[in-house]
């Protein structure tokens, strides 16, 4: 079979490396794919937003799956105009990517179904909105509601800067996702993130993951797209899966099934441990990244069969289940990301990178590049804010964390930046 992907991260690099593998896979086509996806299947220059030219290109291709990385072309719809013309997608309708698109729809559905989450609200003006911050105690939560490529989300320790950044944000700081806010109480402890495979009935969940989303060690510095991953995350023990389970993941996607808006791709649910139990920060419609480079690298399973299963739909349980027979044996991984310096501000780019190749041949060890180029002499270049996500699998978390290391070590880009620190949480565990 022929497969379309469409995105150009490190998380649809490992994506169409783990589908590359697969025995029933001829060909990976990447749109707009990158350098990298390029050496995996021909790349076609159409943008993830420009549905026009994503639909042309699929009629003219006629891939028996479409894989869709990042949420932009979701929440437009590019999942419903596909399969409208009767393609198989990965990746849900306009309606259900709500749950990404609109923070206050998420919450308001989390709310009716009693599924656990900070209490908030929801505001379009700026005097509302500060009466509900008083009844609040610090440190404050404040989200653009719809999508802000990952910055919409700001944290304030005091009053007055979060008064401020109210009439900041309702004045298009974030443009029109900042029309309106979703303010939150603070939750505290540990996260976690979910991924869930389904086709809006039946339902499988991956290894769960844990991401870094702060620039430097010890959970320091600005929140960035995310630092580092690893799986399986311990945090996540086997009670608190069922819990999740049967607390979130069941009733959300029966409501969406229910209301004639079946859930069809990956449901990413992003956690807080709290004293109080799991309860949801937010969900994406989408894999996470850098949490795909971990799961694609480590999970024994071919996953071409189950992202169809949840593309076509109508597959009885059992069946489904069995799709990913070994998805309880997934072996370690962690993923480091190495970013241009200054990132998640301004970065230069063009700085060459060498050696990959050799940090590519250390056991256990795959390189997935996200804003990675070459140029006119053919290096690799940074080409962007996270440039390479430096991936390994080991018999256990340290060697896996050992081996990323050993390959961002062999690495020589003296322009990169990256946390020393990835999978801190578990291994203080052990
Ligand atoms: P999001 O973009 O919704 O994932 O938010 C980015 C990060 O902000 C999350 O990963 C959390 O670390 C933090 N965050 C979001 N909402 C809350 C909340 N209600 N309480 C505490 N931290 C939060
Ligand atoms: N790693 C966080 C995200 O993909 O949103």
């Amino acid at each position: 079979m022929n497969i379309l992907i469409i995105g150009s991260g490190g998380r649809e690099h490992a994506l169409a490396w783990k589908m590359s593998r697969s025995p029933l896979v001829d060909t990976i086509w990447s749109a707009p794919g990158s350098v990298a996806m390029d050496q995996i299947g021909p790349c076609f220059d159409v943008a993830v937003n420009d549905m026009e030219n994503l639909e042309k290109l699929a009629l003219q291709l006629a891939p028996d799956l479409i894989v869709i990385g990042p949420e932009a072309p979701l929440a437009l719809g590019i999942a419903d105009q596909l399969r409208a013309r009767g393609f198989d997608v990965f990746g849900p309708n306009k309606e259900p990517a709500r749950l990404e698109a609109s923070k206050g729809f998420a919450k308001d559905l989390m709310t009716r179904l009693d599924v656990p989450t900070a209490a908030y609200g929801r505001f379009t003006q700026a005097d509302q909105a500060k009466a509900f911050l008083r009844t609040l105690s610090a440190p404050y939560v404040l989200k653009a509601d719809g999508l802000a490529a990952g910055k919409g989300v700001v944290i304030l320790p005091t009053l007055k800067e979060a008064e401020t950044e109210i009439e900041n944000m309702l004045s298009g700081k974030f443009g029109a996702a900042s029309t309106e806010l979703v303010i939150e109480e603070f939750m505290t402890g540990e996260e976690a993130s979910i991924f869930v495979l389904t086709d809006g009935v039946n339902r499988i969940t991956l290894p769960s993951c844990q991401d870094h989303k702060r620039l430097l060690d010890h959970d320091e510095g600005p929140n960035t797209g995310g630092m580092g991953a690893y799986c399986p995350a311990p945090v996540m023990t086997e009670a608190l899966l069922a819990e999740v389970d049967e607390t979130i993941t069941a009733p959300v996607l029966d409501e969406l099934n229910h209301a004639g808006h079946p859930y069809q791709g990956v449901l990413y649910i992003g956690l807080m441990i709290t004293s109080e139990g799991p309860k949801v920060v937010e969900f994406n419609v989408r894999f996470g990244d850098p949490e795909c480079q971990v799961l694609m690298a480590a999970m024994p399973d071919d996953i071409v069969p189950a992202l169809l299963a949840c593309a076509t739909g109508g597959m009885p349980e059992r069946d489904f289940r069995a799709l990913l027979p070994a998805v309880n044996q997934t072996r370690p991984a962690v993923t480091v990301v190495m970013a241009a310096r200054g990132y998640p501000g301004s970065y230069e780019k063009g700085a060459v990178i060498r050696n990959t190749e050799t940090a590519g041949e250390i056991e256990g060890v795959t390189l997935f590049h996200a804003g990675a180029g070459t140029n006119d002499a053919g290096e690799l270049i940074a080409a962007g804010g996270r440039v390479l996500t430096v991936t390994a699998v080991g018999v256990t978390l340290k060697q896996a964390m050992e081996r990323a290391y050993s390959a961002v070590d062999v690495i020589d880009w003296p322009e990169g930046i990256y946390r020393r620190d990835i999978a801190w949480r578990a291994l203080a565990r052990q």
